[in-house]
């Protein structure tokens, strides 16, 4: 059983006939992080909205824990899988940044002690503690994002689904959420799934891949299966990420040089290509990049609960 399963889902909306997803068979398991890739229009967006039950199929089916979403359990699935848009501004809507982050919670019928407790929570996640008391509609737009990614997680789903996350975000913003959202699986046994264009974040943030293209997915792999396939990119628009590009550039010249697509990989490569020895490393340094007091969970088979963020907090 999987925790998210599509069955030939297609779906059209009522304003053309055109089909925008055409037999989707997606999968995503326990744990994982996968990057959804296509280009403008392939219908990532419909997909991720029909994973939550915003959108019902016209045909086919969405499981979740293998169950159909049915109205008798839309607010489990709601609660199960949260769903950050890919415009902040159809998501953050109230007074302040502090009660829109609320909103979600409140709406689980929490008590005002725990949904406290789980806004002071998300907001050291996020860095957000400076923004607390202003108006989102006054932030910038990777600020937006930022409460936008607080009160989805506020709502401790285990499948969080981001749409363009790292859009619209400054460098220091890409790499501070990328390794925000890298540590979720392992760190609070999150699920991840995203949509991007950068694929040069692919190698180093994703498990799994799937390219879409016109409604259709033309391809599922781990990104160096993925990024094997010349065809299969050029089609979907997608430029290999530059490392491996360099890399392969490299090898067509007879340069002795091992394939590598992570940053890691490829500064190991490069070294050995020169003669030398790879470069020592540094213990890895905390993957949360916020740097919080976040109590870790170490016991990573451990099914992922809502106290996962406050075990000190015992009720609800
Ligand atoms: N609310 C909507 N009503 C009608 N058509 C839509 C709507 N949202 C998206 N579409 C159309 O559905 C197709 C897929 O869009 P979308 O899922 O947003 O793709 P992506 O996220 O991959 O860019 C596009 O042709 C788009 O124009
Ligand atoms: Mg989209």
């Amino acid at each position: 059983m999987h925790l998210i399963e599509t069955r030939d889902l297609c779906y059209s909306y009522s304003t053309s006939k055109a089909p925008v997803l055409n037999n989707i068979n997606f999968i995503a398991g326990r744990k994982q992080r996968i990057a959804v890739l296509g280009p403008n229009g392939a219908g990532k967006s419909t997909l991720f909205r029909h994973l939550n039950g915003i959108l019902q199929p016209k045909s086919g089916s969405v499981l979740i824990k293998g169950e159909p979403i049915t109205k008798a359990n839309i607010h489990e699935v709601r609660k199960f899988v949260g769903l950050v848009f890919q415009n902040p501004d159809d998501q953050v809507f109230s007074t302040t940044v502090e009660q829109d982050i609320a909103f979600g919670p409140y709406n689980l019928g929490l008590d005002e002690e725990t949904v406290a407790h789980r806004v002071d929570s998300v907001v050291s996640m996020l860095g957000l503690e400076d923004l607390r008391d202003r108006a989102p509609h006054h932030l910038s737009g990777g600020e937006k994002k930022r409460v936008a990614i607080a009160g989805v997680l506020a709502m401790e789903p285990q499948v969080l689904i981001l749409d363009e996350p790292t859009a619209g975000l400054d460098p220091q913003g890409v790499k501070e959420l990328s390794g925000f959202l890298n540590a979720l699986p392992e760190k609070f046994g999150f699920t991840v799934i995203y949509s991007t264009h950068q694929v040069d974040l692919v190698p180093e943030m994703a498990d799994f891949v799937y390219i879409m293209e016109k409604g259709e997915i033309t391809g599922y792999g781990t990104p160096k299966e993925i990024f094997l396939q010349d065809d299969l990119l050029a089609r979907a628009h997608l430029e290999l990420p530059a490392l491996p590009k360099l890399i392969r550039a490299l090898q067509a010249q007879g340069v002795d040089i091992e394939s590598a697509y992570t940053y890691q990989d490829a500064e190991d490569s490069f070294m050995k290509a020169f003669g030398k020895q790879p470069i020592p490393r540094k213990k890895v340094e905390d993957p949360l990049p916020y740097g919080l007091d976040l109590p870790h969970t170490h016991d990573h088979d451990h099914e992922h609960t809502a106290d996962h963020y406050h075990h000190h907090h015992p009720h609800q």
